[in-house]
């Protein structure tokens, strides 16, 4: 089975086979291994010929609560992120305006914490549901459960990778303020709407992301990266401007686009595979784009950063390789 049309990036890598669920009955009788749970493949680039099965997660339904204070909406884990969040706004359920346009299913917002725009998939979790594989056993996990972080959650563990989350369910308080803090969000005039914000979420992402049907991409490819508080000081005497935010007492992020960028990175091409202009922490397939392309790109980004800035870049996309997950 070809990957090419499975996975946003779209390199042209096949797999031994292709199982659509669509019913939780499917995953009782499962005897494929190994296999890799697949969702929109908008976070997954398959690097090499998989030697497994793909579970392209397909569960459908959306069902809504309405309680005095909130709504609970449990959502199965095919549904589309970004449909459901254009229902949700419809239905004048607000609170996840700001994860507008962000690709994949459902059922993959829990994996990495989905978060755009000062809002995370964290802020709206009630609760996962999952299937283990191993043994069929129904799972839950409450929202502390999923012990969600920057790009992390339970689910990301090797104890875990036998586990299929079947639906999430969201809860929305009633009346909850905006959250309009997160860069463009404040050139918004006073008080905006869940509207305000979610149009330009969608305009602001529109410009600086590349399409996936257009450019094949898979988003951010490296996590932006956490550093002590100290590193931070002594990069800043060398370079005065480089941006930093605080998390918690001792540690600094640094968007990742400044470090790439500051290298000269934007634009520049091995092969069919480039870091995107607009978006430096984008890498793209210009259509003809090779593993070897792209890991040529990544790796000399990576190895740059780390004799530069001694900060090392982690990927944040899941890469697979023949056997399963592959480090870079
Ligand atoms: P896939 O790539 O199919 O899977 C991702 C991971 O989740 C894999 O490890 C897979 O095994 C696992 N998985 C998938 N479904 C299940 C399931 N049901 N049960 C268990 N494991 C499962 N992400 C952000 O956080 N913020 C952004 O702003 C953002 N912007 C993006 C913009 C673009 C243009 C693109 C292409 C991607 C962007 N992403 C962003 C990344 C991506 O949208 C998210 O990671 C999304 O959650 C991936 O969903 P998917 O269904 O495509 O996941
Ligand atoms: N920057 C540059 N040059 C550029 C672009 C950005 O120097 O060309 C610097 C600027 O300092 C800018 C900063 O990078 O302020 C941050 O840029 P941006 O707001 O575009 O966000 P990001 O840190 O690059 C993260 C997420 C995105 C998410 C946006 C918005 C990660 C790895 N990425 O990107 O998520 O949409 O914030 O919240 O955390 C994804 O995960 O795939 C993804 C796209």
């Amino acid at each position: 089975v070809s990957l090419a049309p499975l996975h946003t990036f779209g390199l042209d890598t096949k797999a031994q086979r292709l199982l659509a669920i669509s019913d939780l009955s499917q995953l009782h009788a499962l005897n494929d291994k190994p296999y890799y749970i697949l969702g929109e493949g908008s976070n997954t680039i398959f690097l090499e010929d998989y030697e497994g099965s793909v579970l392209q997660v397909k569960l459908s339904g959306i069902e809504v609560q309405q309680h005095e204070h909130h709504f609970d909406v449990s959502v199965a884990a095919g549904e589309n992120w970004h449909a459901l969040v254009q229902k949700l706004m419809s239905a004048k359920i607000f609170g996840a305006e700001n994860l507008a346009l962000i690709p994949g299913t459902v059922g993959a917002a829990p994996i990495q914490n989905i978060g755009a725009y000062g809002v995370e998939l964290a802020d709206l979790c009630h609760s996962v549901q999952a299937i283990d594989l191993q043994t069929g056993e129904k799972l839950s996990f409450t929202n502390s459960e999923c012990l969600f972080g920057y790009r992390d959650s339970v689910f990301k563990r090797q104890e875990m990778s036998e586990s299929l989350i079947t639906a999430v369910v969201l809860r929305f308080p009633k009346g909850r303020p905006v959250s309009a803090e997160y860069g463009e969000l404040k050139l918004l005039g006073p008080d905006p709407s869940p509207y305000d914000i979610f149009n330009k979420v969608v305009e602001v992402r529109q410009h600086k992301l590349p399409d996936p049907r257009v450019l094949g991409n898979a988003g951010s490819f490296f996590k932006n990266p956490v550093i002590a508080n100290e590193h931070y000081l002594l990069l800043k005497d060398s370079w005065p401007d480089i941006p930093g935010f605080r998390v918690g007492g001792e540690q600094t992020k640094v968007p990742a686009a400044w470090l790439i960028d500051r290298l000269g990175f934007k634009g520049k091409t091995i092969g069919g595979v480039a870091c995107h202009a607009n978006q430096p922490l984008v890498l793209v397939n210009k259509g003809n784009g090779t593993s070897a392309d792209l890991l040529g790109l990544a790796r000399q980004i990576r190895d740059d950063v780390l004799a530069e800035f001694a900060i090392e870049l982690e990927n944040e996309v899941r890469l697979v390789g023949e056997k399963g997950l592959l480090r870079l």
